[in-house]
């Protein structure tokens, strides 16, 4: 009688909390974050980027085994199984955690029918294999690349005074107030705000240097200082459109191109970085 109740009142929990899930699932959304393991794969803590360069071999291996299975040329077909095999145990070496997500049967199968020389088998299990791939892939691809490739600025500083987000907040105030002092007429204040956005976008331009080495991205660039010039000229003489339209121009060039790559990604990194408390979770 008593496990009866118990196993009730299991059940009424699991129930309750199965219904908060669903009722909330439209606020919170459960991600699958990649072992912390991988980090060791990854620049910083590595050299190379030694996770997806053995990403990179195994999508050329199972391609060439795909087409010299399809040429019959057993030959090199059991060389590049001999190599697919090697990098797809190596995926568990590098990350124990996900030795589960690797189907081991299917790949020793696979070296069989090579061995074998059995061709049309060959294909059938590549093919499997590749569920074997897109399945951690659907769960783990995105997620991977956000966490451990996506340029991270927290470290970066205009000085050792000044944080980049606080330089940011600098110059959006600047281009704002070119803006409030254009349209209420203080052609004065409009101008120097120019000028000290002028400069604070140099000051912002040797921050992409530590990243942007053999990319070089002048920033700011031509196009961005031509813009700047036509806005210096109409802010002196022209009309509130042309200022409008120059503003405007500036904004997407020399911050809203950026922040499309830059800010997004970072943003959504930061996110996933932050432990989420239990109470937050609660919460939710
Ligand atoms: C246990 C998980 C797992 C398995 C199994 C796996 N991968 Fe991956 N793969 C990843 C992760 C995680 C990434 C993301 C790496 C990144 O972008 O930094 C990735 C990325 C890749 C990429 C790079 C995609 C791109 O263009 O940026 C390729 C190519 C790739 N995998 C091929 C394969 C092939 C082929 C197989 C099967 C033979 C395979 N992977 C099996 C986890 C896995
Ligand atoms: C922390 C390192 C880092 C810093 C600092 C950095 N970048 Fe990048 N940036 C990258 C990387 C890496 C990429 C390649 C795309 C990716 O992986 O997101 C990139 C891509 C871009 C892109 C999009 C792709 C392209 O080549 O057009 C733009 C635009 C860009 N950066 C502009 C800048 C500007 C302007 C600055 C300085 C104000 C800057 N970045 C500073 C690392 C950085
Ligand atoms: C590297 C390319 C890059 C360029 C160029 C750039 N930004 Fe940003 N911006 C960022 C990144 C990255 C963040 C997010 C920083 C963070 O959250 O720590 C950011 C954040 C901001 C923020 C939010 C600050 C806050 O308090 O959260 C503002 C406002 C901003 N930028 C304005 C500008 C303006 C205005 C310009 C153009 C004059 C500009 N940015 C040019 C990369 C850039």
């Amino acid at each position: 009688m008593r496990w009866r109740h118990f196993i009730i009142l299991q059940v009424i929990i699991l129930l309750v909390v199965a219904g908060l899930v669903y009722k909330h699932q439209d606020k919170a959304k459960l991600i699958k974050t990649p072992p912390v393991e991988l980090a060791k794969w990854y620049k910083p803590e590595n050299k190379r980027q030694v996770w997806l360069h053995n990403m990179f071999k195994l999508r050329r291996e199972m391609q060439a085994v795909e087409f010299y299975a399809q040429q019959q040329d057993a030959e090199h077909m059991q060389m590049w199984t001999k190599q697919l095999a090697e990098h797809y145990l190596k995926i568990a070496d590098m990350v124990p955690a996900w030795q589960k997500k690797l189907t081991i049967n299917t790949m020793e199968d696979l070296k069989f029918a090579s061995e074998q020389q059995d061709f049309s088998s060959v294909l059938i299990k590549h093919k499997a294999l590749q569920q074997s791939c897109d399945s951690c892939h659907d769960d783990y691809q995105a997620i991977t690349a956000l966490t451990y490739r996506t340029p991270d600025f927290s470290n970066i500083q205009i000085t050792p005074e000044l944080s980049f987000v606080d330089h940011m907040d600098t110059l959006t105030r600047q281009v704002n107030q070119i803006k409030i002092s254009a349209q209420d007429g203080n052609k004065s204040l409009a101008l120097s705000s120019l000028a000290g956005l002028n400069d604070e976008m140099i000051t912002l331009g040797e921050t992409c240097v530590d990243c942007h080495k053999k990319d070089r991205k002048p920033y700011p660039s031509e196009v961005m200082k031509q813009t700047l010039n036509s806005l210096k000229t109409s802010l002196e003489s022209g009309t509130a459109k042309q200022q409008g339209r120059d503003l405007g121009t500036l904004a997407v060039l020399a911050c809203a191109r950026c922040h499309g790559t830059h800010r997004i990604a970072y943003g959504a990194k930061k996110h996933l970085a932050k432990d989420v408390s239990f109470s937050d979770l609660i919460k939710h």
